[in-house]
Formats: C-alpha cells, sequence, structure tokens
C-alpha cells in the first residue's frame, strides 16, 4: 500500500530479539549497565499472524533484524512459515554472524538466500574493542561458509575513527570474493550519536586513493537504501548507506516491527502502534486497520541532520539493538 506521501510500502524490517551475543559499543551499552530486555516477545505464531496482514496490505520482502536475530531458536522453523505465506516474495536476514557457521545450513534448507553480516573490522584487538566480545574468526568463519553454500553476502561496516587503521583491510578481504561491501554513516540513534564516524566522502577518496575511480553502478542489488559503486578487480561491489550526507527517505519503503510488537515508521521516531495487545485478543478487522493506520501514517522523513538531536520531536528513546536498525 502506499503511505500518506505516496511511496509504495512493500518492505518490512522485524525485530526478532533485542538481545545480542556482541556488544557494539554504538548499539548496546557495557555488561555492567544491562539493558533491559522485551521479554515478553511475540511468539513465531503472533509473527505469522501479524506477516499474513502485512502481505495482505501489500508487503512482500521481509528482513529479518534483531539484536541478533539468531539467537532466536525457532528462526528455521519461522522463515519456512513465512515463505508460504501467498505474497511475501523474499526473507532475508541482517546478523553479526557469531552463529552463523553453525546455522548457515539450516537457514539455506528454510529458504534463506540473502545474508548480511555486520562486521565493522577484521583485526581481532579492534573487534574486541568495538564488540567487546572475541569471535572475529568464527564470523569469518560463517561467511565463508554461506559463500560455499552459493549464499549473496553483504558485509555492513560502520566506519569511525576508532576502526579507521584497519579499514581497508575489509576490502582487501571482500576483493576476491563475490561480496558486496557497504559503508554505513554513523547515524545519531542511541549510543551512536556520541561516537564519530566517518562520512561517505572520506570513505570514497580513501577507496579511491587506493583501487582508482569508484564507478556507480544502476542495477538494483536489494531492497534497502545503499547506493552501489565497482571497482575494477573486486568480485562484488562497494556500496554506501549514508542516512545524513545522501538521505534517501522520499525513496523509503519501508516500516519496522520490533520484537514487541511496535509497529514503527521510521527508525528516528517512536511514533507508531502497539499491535501485540491486538494480535493476542485476535481481532483480526481490528489489526488489519491498525496496521494499515501505521503505514499510512508513516513520518516523512528524519531530523538527524538537526544539531540538537536530542530535541527532536517524538524521537525514538530505544537503543539500536532494539529497534532492528
Ligand atoms: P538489503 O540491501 O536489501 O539487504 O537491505 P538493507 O541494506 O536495508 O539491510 P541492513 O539490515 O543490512 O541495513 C543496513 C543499514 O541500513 C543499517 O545500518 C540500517 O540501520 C540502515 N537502514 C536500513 N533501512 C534504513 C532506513 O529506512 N533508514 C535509515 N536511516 N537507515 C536504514
Ligand atoms: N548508525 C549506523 N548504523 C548502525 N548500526 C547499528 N547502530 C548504528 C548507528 N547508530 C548498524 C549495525 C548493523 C546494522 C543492522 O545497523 O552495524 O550493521
Ligand atoms: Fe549486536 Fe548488531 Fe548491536 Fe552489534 S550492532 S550489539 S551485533 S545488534
Amino acid at each position: 500500500m502506499k503511505d500518506q506521501f505516496t511511496r509504495t510500502i512493500d518492505y518490512i524490517r522485524i525485530s526478532l530479539t533485542d538481545k545480542c551475543n556482541l556488544r557494539c559499543l554504538y548499539c548496546m551499552p557495557q555488561d555492567d549497565e544491562q539493558p533491559e530486555w522485551n521479554e515478553d516477545v511475540l511468539t513465531s505464531e503472533e509473527l505469522i499472524t501479524l506477516c499474513r496482514h502485512f502481505a495482505d496490505v501489500g508487503i512482500k520482502k521481509i528482513k529479518l533484524t534483531g539484536g541478533e536475530p539468531l539467537l532466536r531458536k525457532d528462526i528455521v522453523w519461522l522463515v519456512k512459515e513465512l515463505y508460504a505465506i501467498k505474497g511475501i516474495e523474499d526473507i532475508t536476514l541482517t546478523t553479526n554472524g557469531m552463529l552463523l557457521d553453525e546455522k548457515v545450513e539450516a537457514l539455506y534448507e528454510s529458504g534463506i538466500r540473502h545474508i548480511n553480516v555486520s562486521l565493522d573490522t577484521i583485526h581481532e584487538e579492534e573487534f574486541y574493542k568495538i564488540t567487546r566480545r572475541k569471535g572475529v574468526d568464527k564470523v569469518i568463519q560463517g561467511i565463508h561458509h554461506a559463500l560455499q553454500l552459493g549464499m549473496h553476502v553483504k558485509l555492513n561496516v560502520v566506519p569511525m575513527r576508532l576502526n579507521e587503521q584497519h579499514i581497508m583491510e575489509l576490502l582487501v578481504f571482500a576483493k576476491d570474493y563475490p561480496i558486496h561491501i557497504r559503508f554505513i554513516e554513523m547515524m545519531p540513534i542511541g549510543l551512536g550519536k556520541d561516537i564519530p564516524g566517518i562520512p561517505q566522502e572520506e570513505m570514497m577518496h580513501k577507496i579511491e586513493t587506493m583501487y582508482g575511480k569508484l564507478q556507480p553502478v544502476h542495477d538494483q542489488i536489494g531492497y534497502g537504501p545503499s547506493v552501489y559503486y565497482h571497482v575494477e578487480g573486486f568480485k562484488g561491489h562497494i556500496g554506501f548507506i549514508s542516512a545524513l550526507s545522501h538521505k534517501f527517505c522520499s525513496s523509503c519503503n519501508r516500516v519496522r516491527l520490533t520484537s514487541d510488537g511496535f509497529l514503527k515508521g521510521c527508525l528516528q521516531y517512536n511514533k507508531g502502534i502497539h499491535l501485540k495487545e491486538i494480535v493476542r485478543s485476535k481481532d483480526e478487522a481490528l489489526l488489519k486497520e491498525k496496521i494499515m493506520e501505521a503505514i499510512y501514517r508513516k513520518p516523512k522523513a528524519h531530523a538527524f541532520e538537526e544539531e540538537d538531536v536530542e530535541h527532536v520531536e517524538n524521537r525514538e528513546q530505544k537503543l539500536m539493538s532494539g529497534i532492528g536498525g
């Protein structure tokens, strides 16, 4: 369906849990400041009911996110059930990769073909500094395993001053594989607002200095906001997701569902509709009406560029791990 600004909304990002097995410093607090988890999350049966309604109003693509979605025990069963819904064409996954190696074969069997792996560095010590956990080798093993199965893999890298020193090693790693590597500008959400990111232009300059001209790619790759370039010698493309320097809200095609059933119009605002109680009440007509209302009322654009993000009206207070990216 279309929202109030005539944008076609056919993509939903579903957070399966706000828990995570990493503690990336722009996303989650340190261990001694445990966030309050959403314990009463939607069951998989409830998610399936909701997705039937989403499909009825025109949603075709589902992105499963977290926290870390692979922590959800019934994910493989869930994916199979979601694929059985008429109208759902593609289900993709965004993961930190820690459990990928052990789960990727079952995921492949469930029908998943596209996996995005968040990886800000392949340098062991830097990985620990950023995620406060060990395990970069497990993530890399998971990526290789997914590639061996013929999965399409994208890397999500948030460039910061913190990982700047080893950032080009990610390109060296990706170059010889059919991997699209995307550089994401840090957004002032949750803990991210206090961590300086590296803007797109600066990253492009670094890449061109090392590898030569970035040539624009016009094919549609995935359903997200990334803009892709090609560099000679790379098997995959290089993408940029730059919500600040290259705002993409006018072509936004998506809404978000948090693990406790809040249907959100935009990443930056806490505006939306709580669906958990409605789905539990079994009032399917009301459910459909509220879903359509939340989609229709999707906000026009984010306001990340405002100097004082803290004072943006209806600003989202959740951590990124609770929104799902
Ligand atoms: P595909 O390319 O289809 O796999 O989708 P994607 O790039 O949207 O998925 P992914 O989950 O890998 O997200 C990559 C980054 O894009 C994350 O940092 C998200 O927070 C960000 N992102 C995705 N959608 C939006 C959006 O609507 N607005 C903003 N500001 N950022 C988004
Ligand atoms: N700004 C940009 N990207 C972020 N992510 C998490 N927090 C932020 C932020 N503040 C990214 C993660 C992951 C994706 C789902 O979102 O690195 O790749
Ligand atoms: Fe976990 Fe992803 Fe947040 Fe890192 S960015 S703590 S991997 S949810």
